[in-house]
């Protein structure tokens, strides 16, 4: 058996080793790092709402009325006010029945797939879904379809392979790492005619897309039509925790199963009253959404000017395609070297091969800053290019990446992924 030092070797020999950098400020457009000031390009603080007043105070007022924690779960004694509130104001601004808070996104997605799909029923799950899906697949009693990157044949092809057995159709709205939205509407439909029901993860989406900043649920026209929205705290809405908006008989079934919630501290109250702050600065400040939304256009214009070719759909998470994980890498911290924090993703997070620096937009980075950091960017590109040339292109998905995730006790059982 492997010492945990020969893994780390491992690792280490992959290019995959990582570590973690110290932020020596708030979280902001520009942060403090080893001492230097520093653009950052890697926050999902989209709206950069973590150091707004309105916000903050709202979590120091809920510290001292309600005290630093919430001291059990919210089946015992952990369910409070604060909790509540937020609840009804995330149900209202999503257009859903009712809402339900998790202690994060990984804990929602995991607790809410294990908890709908039951043995012997297929959950359909896009190939570049967050971790917290997949591993929500691994929990669940169900079989899991692995469909192609937003690929509805695919994903048409396995549910009728699969007739009468679908639990649910599982995608981020808007990927994580890709910066491209799934096509919902195809999915809802989709969902409709095989009896499934349709999960959206808009972690990244609350706060960036749709009207006033509503998700790519409500941008596809589909508020209040998907069965479960999961939405995070700690993206736009400044905080941490997370949520699912779903019907009023769902949430009393997640109530009873799902795992993360039942047998987890509740959140601690003041996460949820910043959150709440939060959630009222988007909705009485709509020009935040916009100002994102421009500043991510600015960037990938600037990135364009200067010979790259961000991929994603507009949105403002930019990937850049490198490739190579150490190349990534270096990348990463030559733009550091000179005042731009974009941080290098590798496998596991992203498939083998599509190694990248991966952008995300602020709303109070400033326009000279973007510009500026393009030009960084593309000197940090070319610096780690071999040959001066590089692709931007993101590879088609190895087929390796196509896999039909399986509890080991019932790999007797066959879902086929239709590679
Ligand atoms: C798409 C997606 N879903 C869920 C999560 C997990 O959310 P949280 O950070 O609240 O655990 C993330 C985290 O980055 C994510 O990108």
């Amino acid at each position: 058996m492997s010492t945990p030092a020969d893994r780390l070797e491992e690792i280490k020999e992959k290019g995959l080793l990582r570590r973690m950098r110290t932020v020596e400020s708030a979280q902001g457009a520009r942060v403090r790092m080893d001492g230097e000031d520093v653009l950052l390009l890697c926050s999902n603080d989209y709206l950069g709402l973590t150091t707004h007043p309105a916000v903050t105070a709202a979590a120091v007022d809920a510290v001292e009325r309600w005290g630093t924690g919430a001291g059990a779960s919210r089946l015992i004694s952990g369910n409070m006010r604060p909790h509540e509130r937020l609840e009804g104001r995330l149900a209202a601004f999503h257009g859903a029945e009712a809402a339900l808070l998790f202690g994060s996104g990984f804990l929602a997605n995991t607790g809410i797939v294990a908890a709908l799909a039951q043995r012997g029923q297929v959950v359909f799950s896009d190939e570049l879904n967050h971790a917290s899906i997949i591993d929500g697949c691994r929990l669940a009693g169900a079989e899991t379809f692995v469909y192609r990157h937003r690929d509805l044949e695919h994903l048409a092809w396995g549910l009728g392979q699969n007739r009468g057995r679908a639990a649910l159709i599982v995608s981020d709205g808007l990927f994580s790492m890709d910066g491209d939205v799934a096509r919902l509407g195809w999915l809802r439909t989709l969902a409709d005619r095989y009896g499934a029901m349709l999960m959206v993860d808009d972690a990244h989406a609350v706060g960036a897309l749709g009207p006033g900043g509503r998700g790519s649920v409500a941008e596809a026209g589909l508020e209040g039509l998907v069965d479960v929205l999961v939405g995070t705290l700690g993206k736009s809405l400044a905080s941490y925790g997370a949520y699912a908006c779903v019907s009023a008989e769902l949430r009393d079934l997640l109530v009873n199963t799902a795992r993360p919630l039942i047998f987890s501290t509740g959140l601690p109250p003041a996460s949820a009253a910043a959150a709440e702050a939060a959630l009222a600065v988007i909705e009485t400040q709509p020009e935040l959404v916009d100002r994102l939304r421009a500043n991510a256009s600015t960037l990938r214009a600037a990135l364009a000017a200067n010979g790259l070719e961000p991929g994603g759909s507009g949105t403002q998470i930019i990937p850049l395609s490198i490739g190579d994980p150490d190349r990534a890498t270096a990348a990463c911290a030559r733009a550091l070297r000179d005042g731009v924090y974009a941080q290098a993703i590798r496998p596991p997070t992203v498939p083998e091969g599509t190694s990248r620096l991966r952008l995300t937009v602020m709303a109070t980075h400033a326009e000279q800053e973007l510009r500026n950091a393009a030009r960084v960017i593309a000197d940090a590109v070319d610096a780690v290019s071999a040959d001066g040339e590089w692709s931007i292109d993101l590879p088609d998905p190895a087929p390796g990446a196509l896999q039909v995730i399986r509890r080991p006790e019932r790999a007797g059982a066959e879902v086929k992924s239709g590679a």
